[in-house]
């Protein structure tokens, strides 16, 4: 099997997930389904990063993203993945 080339963690702990993450991680299949990255991309759930304040959060490639809304996740991705916008 070959590696992936990225690896996404997003929190899944309770104030990310109440907060954002619930929706955001079924943006992130969508995306990743639709670009056919799937076999590519790493998606991985978490506990808390203790990092509350700063969330909804997630990391890509080891590069923590704050703030993460249903608005600027896909934009996050294109740039972080390196891909244009559909
Ligand atoms: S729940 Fe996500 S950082 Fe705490």
């Amino acid at each position: 099997m070959s590696e992936k080339s990225h690896t996404i963690t997003i929190c899944m702990g309770s104030s990310c997930f109440s907060r954002g993450n619930k929706k955001n991680v079924h943006l992130l299949q969508q995306y990743l389904k639709e670009r056919k990255l799937e076999d590519n991309v790493l998606l991985k759930g978490t506990h808390c990063m203790d990092q509350c304040d700063k969330g909804p959060m997630m990391e890509i490639d080891g590069e923590l993203i704050y703030h993460l809304t249903e608005e600027s996740i896909s934009e996050i991705l294109d740039q972080k993945l390196g891909l244009t916008s559909l």
